[in-house]
């Protein structure tokens, strides 16, 4: 393979560092669905919230504001891993056989002390709670990436936090837990015995291995029925898209230093945070008249975006959380036990669905043995071994090139690699021993859950 001696790092300095995060609310095609209150089927005001975030939070939720500026303090965290990196994949393009005129690059969130894009909107989270004086927070987490994110940003502004980690996760990744309780935050197995949710989901299912539907509504109920505490999200809602709209922002500045435009851009969606984070500034551009493609990949075993419906639903298992609409598998969808972990949520975020209801980006669903054939690849040529869950981006990315080089056109693609993979390396374990089952989740198991979706 010949790799050429060219640029391949494109890197910004701190004081590039964006001053604002961009709100994708204020140019939507159609204004979004309202949020429901699960009871009484209206649509939520910010009282409602109250209970679970701090009012900061809430506004940023609701806000139609174009930029949302990023607090000094924030941005003063930041500092610590941004601007991340936008890479020139040469020696992927190398690997790959990829003439001249077909590139890749990346925009690599894993520099991050916690390894992946969560803390952008972690540390966000912690700084607005204690600014609001709460003293515990709770959440849930899958791979465990987002349990350790918050744990790093509540240790820095001194705030207790328990984790309820998804129980087929908790047992693949130990180390996301010591890595959780090293910045001092609890982590248990969910569902747990600590919540109602928990218990009554062990009653009827004493083998569950859990669901993030399942641990949202653990920790959600432990928030709610406790007034020094509240609840965090990592993914799905407005406010968590938009602290990511950094890594978009950056990388428009990067592609640019690289004097490319990409014609496709491929993020993975478990919830939509990263993906929306890269994507939704390029999404502004587009809106305005410039050529892009936006590519969503998801699991064939949760083809949430693929394959469900866009319809209101519940958050979480257990109900407790408002309706939003959304693409959806059912909120008592539990999927199978593949190793992206942060991938296996039965919804995505609204403004995600949004968009792609509008049309304005497409869902690829790809399986969990090419997407790990496409990570060995990734490792071998540009040393990373990706999580899991970017993977899927890797796969896709990889298939939009070698599809460019099947029909002789020139393409430039942008790819979003969401975090490392020095935690899931059970996962490649079983990859290399040939023991990953690819799932399709069957049809007749989504009708099922479908079936339970909320009359609205
Ligand atoms: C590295 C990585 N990428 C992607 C995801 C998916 O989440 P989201 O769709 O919110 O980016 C996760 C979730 O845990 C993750 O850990």
């Amino acid at each position: 393979m010949e790799i050429t001696s060219e640029q391949t790092k494109y890197t910004l300095d701190e004081s590039r560092i964006p001053k604002a995060w961009y709100n994708i609310a204020a140019d939507l095609p159609v204004p979004p669905a309202p949020v429901l209150h699960p009871g009484t089927l209206q649509p939520i005001g910010p009282d409602d919230l109250a209970p679970l975030f701090p009012m900061s939070i809430i506004a940023q939720e609701v806000t139609t504001d174009r930029e949302v500026e990023i607090p000094d303090p924030v941005r003063d965290v930041y500092r610590l891993w941004r601007p991340t990196p936008l890479y020139r994949a040469r020696r992927l393009e190398a690997a790959l056989d990829l003439p001249d005129d077909i590139r890749i690059f990346y925009k690599y969130e894993g520099t991050s002390p916690a390894g992946s894009h969560k803390p952008n909107t972690a540390v966000a989270q912690a700084f607005y709670n204690k600014e609001a004086g709460v003293k515990r927070i709770t959440t849930e987490t899958g791979a465990g990436q987002w349990g350790s994110a918050l744990a790093m940003a509540c240790a820095f502004y001194g705030i207790e936090l328990k984790v309820y980690m998804v129980k087929v996760s908790y047992e693949q990744k130990p180390y996301r837990r010591s890595l959780m309780e090293t910045w001092g935050a609890t982590c248990v197995p969910s569902p747990s015995p600590d919540t109602n949710a928990g218990r009554q989901i062990l009653a009827e299912h004493p083998d569950s291995t859990g669901s993030l539907g399942i641990a949202i509504s653990e920790a959600v109920e432990d928030a709610a029925t406790r007034d020094d505490t509240k609840y965090s999200l990592g993914s799905v809602l407005n406010h968590v898209l938009l602290h990511q709209t950094v890594i978009g922002e950056e990388a428009l500045e990067q592609i640019a230093m690289a004097d490319a435009w990409p014609d496709v851009i491929v993020g993975c969606v478990g919830g939509g945070s990263n993906f929306a984070g890269l994507t939704f500034p390029f999404v502004r551009e587009k809106l305005k008249g410039k050529d892009v493609r936006i590519v969503a990949t998801e699991p064939a075993a949760c083809p949430t975006l693929t394959r469900g419906v866009y319809a209101y639903d519940f958050g979480d298992t257990a109900k407790l959380t408002p309706l939003v609409k959304m693409h959806t598998l059912g909120h008592g969808f539990v999927p199978a036990g593949i190793h992206a972990g942060g991938l296996r949520y039965h919804g995505a975020a609204p403004l995600v669905s949004l968009l792609l209801d509008q049309g304005l980006i497409e869902a690829k669903a790809v399986r969990q043995n090419p997407t790990f054939a496409a990570a060995i690849i990734f490792a071998r040529s540009e040393g990373i071994p990706p999580a899991p869950e970017s993977a899927h981006a890797i796969r896709v990315a990889i298939d939009e090139a070698l599809a460019a080089r099947e029909r002789g056109e020139a393409k430039t693609i942008l790819f979003g690699l969401s975090g490392h993979g020095h935690f899931d390396l059970s996962a490649y374990d079983a990859y290399l021993a040939g023991n990953l089952v690819d799932y399709e989740h069957p049809q007749e198991a989504i009708d099922e859950a479908l079936h339970a979706l909320p009359t609205v």
